[in-house]
């Protein structure tokens, strides 16, 4: 028995479909995922390769009216960096979490640890997001990874009741995909991949 019900009405689609022709989407709408969707999209989450366990990320949802708490905060943060920022450009920062019914913010929440540096924590958290994209995917809603110079404000994370050894990750807008998708880009796995056949160095030399 598998552990989550596929969404009513959303069409079912196969793991490999799903890793290949995952698409991200700019305009999202309501509705965003429902409480059983969520459940299935943060258990995705927290089934991410993760060294030692140590769980190095948390999930804050923002809707509603708090996605215009956090453009405030956003807006703040723009204006600390640029002082001078236009009434256009604080708009887009104030507006910014309005794009979709529903914001996820990743966190990666760094641990010291003898065998695990930070770096395979972030990466570990940048999984999550990531496996979030996916699940969303997967039960026919869509969604976006943003950053933007916020992401990076020490101020904005402990807006977000960040802690000192907790960074943003990604925000995630996510709900359900406006318009078609966009045509996904042709890459060529072979551009991509080699075998590797043994050190390049010192070959020549005994
Ligand atoms: C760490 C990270 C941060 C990103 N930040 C942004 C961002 O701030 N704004 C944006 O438009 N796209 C951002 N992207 C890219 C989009 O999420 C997306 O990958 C891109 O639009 C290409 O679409 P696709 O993933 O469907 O190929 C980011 C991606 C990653 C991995």
């Amino acid at each position: 028995m598998p552990r989550f019900e596929q969404r009513p009405g959303a069409a079912m689609i196969d793991a490999m479909t799903l890793l290949t022709e995952r698409n991200s989407s700019p305009k999202l709408a309501a509705p965003a995922p429902d409480a059983a969707a969520r459940e299935a999209i943060f258990s995705a989450a927290l089934r991410v390769p993760d060294h030692a366990w140590l769980r190095p990320w948390r999930f804050l949802t923002v809707e509603g009216e708090a996605r215009r708490d956090l453009g405030s905060v956003l807006e703040y943060s723009l204006l600390r960096r640029e002082p001078e920022a236009d009434d256009a450009a604080r708009e887009k920062a104030r507006c910014a979490p309005l794009r979709a019914p529903l914001v996820v913010v990743v966190m990666a929440r760094l641990q010291p640890h003898p065998k695990v540096p930070p770096q395979e924590q972030r990466l570990s958290a940048g999984c999550a997001a990531h496996a979030i994209l996916l699940a969303a995917e997967a039960q026919g809603y869509a969604g976006i990874w943003r950053t933007g110079a916020g992401a990076f404000d020490r101020e904005v994370v402990e807006a977000l009741g960040g802690a000192e050894n907790e960074e943003i990750v990604a925000f995630l807008y996510l709900g359900t995909r406006e318009g078609r998708g966009k045509a996904l880009p042709a890459l060529a796995v072979e551009d991509f991949v080699a075998p590797w056949t043994g050190p390049t160095h010192g070959k020549e030399t005994p």
